[in-house]
């Protein structure tokens, strides 16, 4: 395992981090005992950090991540988020007041059987006015039951927003071979101003795995949304893009592995946090922390991303 440090934090991430929604059950079944023997092996493969969100599950991931490092948690950071809960079942909380972010904080604490959070994440990607969520925060890191925040979104201004005081230590956004406009803008900001960044989607759920086909129908929530209309034509045009890019798969390192490099090449890149759902998943994410991809391979993905 490999480690970079998170921002001004100073923390040492796990290049490979580990994403905690897929435990959740809103990815397709996973049985408790394979989520906590997926958390355990991640903890004895080098990942230190596991991040979650209240709404997994609503709260069944936490739950998990608590009681899988019962007794394990020292060395370990724990990322969690605020800020959906319920949005996905239509009854989203309003957020209007920082009484419901210290309501969230505590029921995470709870779930997680922690007395702190190393970083509590607002879920809201396109947040228009921070000051609710900056104002709870900084209560709760003078309280300690956080030790440091920060943003999950993918839009620039709603980052900068967010550290208008200088307080936001990681930004969460979306980055992958099959989705790159972060390079662009997002992840110079983060570097420029010393904020640590955890990369979410990095094998675009699974796609950048090469396993799916133009058959593949999905029966979990979250991907359903592409077997009909424009999610299934996007689909399939990333299958495509996919196909374009096989040729870094090579004895020794599959595609998914390669997708994970792909991300770790960016040095504004802190860790990936690939969703896993078993400890065969967690154990080959990981082992892609200990290579990288070649310049001439590099090479060859930007020459191919800029016909797409
Ligand atoms: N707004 C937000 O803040 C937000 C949004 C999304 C995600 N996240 C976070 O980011 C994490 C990761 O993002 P993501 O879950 O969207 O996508 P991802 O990491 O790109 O893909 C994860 C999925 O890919 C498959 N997979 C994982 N490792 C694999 C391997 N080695 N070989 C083949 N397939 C593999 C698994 O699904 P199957 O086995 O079912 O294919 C897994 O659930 C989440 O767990 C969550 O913590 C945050």
């Amino acid at each position: 395992m490999q480690y970079r440090r998170l921002g001004k934090t100073g923390w040492q991430v796990s290049t490979i981090s580990m994403g905690c929604w897929g435990i959740g059950g809103q990815w397709g079944p996973v049985e408790e005992a394979e989520a906590i023997r997926t958390i355990h092996a991640a903890i004895d493969l080098g990942v230190n950090l596991f991040d979650t969100a209240d709404s997994y599950g609503l709260g069944v991931s936490e739950e998990l991540v608590g009681r899988a490092l019962r007794g394990r948690r020292d060395g370990v950071y724990v990322a969690t988020k605020v800020g959906n809960f319920a949005r996905r079942v239509g009854a989203p909380l309003s957020y209007t007041t920082p009484h419901h972010v210290y309501l969230c904080c505590d029921a995470s604490l709870g779930r997680l059987k922690l007395d702190t959070i190393d970083l509590y994440q607002c879920h809201i990607g396109d947040l228009q006015d921070p000051s609710v969520f900056l104002e709870a925060f900084e209560r709760l890191v003078e309280r300690g039951k956080i030790r440091a925040y920060g943003i999950s979104t993918n839009t620039p201004a709603v980052a900068e927003a967010f550290d208008r005081a200088g307080g936001c230590a990681a930004v969460q956004l979306n980055y992958s071979l099959l989705n790159q406009s972060a390079a662009g803008d997002l992840l110079p900001w983060c570097a420029a101003n010393d904020i640590g960044t955890l990369i979410r989607g990095p094998i675009a759920q699974g796609v950048l795995a090469g396993k799916f086909t133009p058959e593949t129908r999905f029966d979990d929530s979250v991907r359903a949304g592409w077997n009909e209309g424009r999610g299934r034509e996007q689909f399939v045009r990333r299958l495509e893009q996919v196909e374009q890019i096989r040729f870094l798969e090579r004895p020794g390192r599959t595609l998914a592995q390669a997708a994970l490099q792909w991300v770790l090449a960016n040095p504004a890149v802190t860790c990936a946090i690939p969703g896993a759902k078993n400890v065969a998943q967690i154990t080959a994410n990981a082992a892609a922390a200990d290579g990288a991809l070649t310049p001439d391979e590099l090479a060859r993905l930007e020459e191919i991303a800029a016909g797409w």
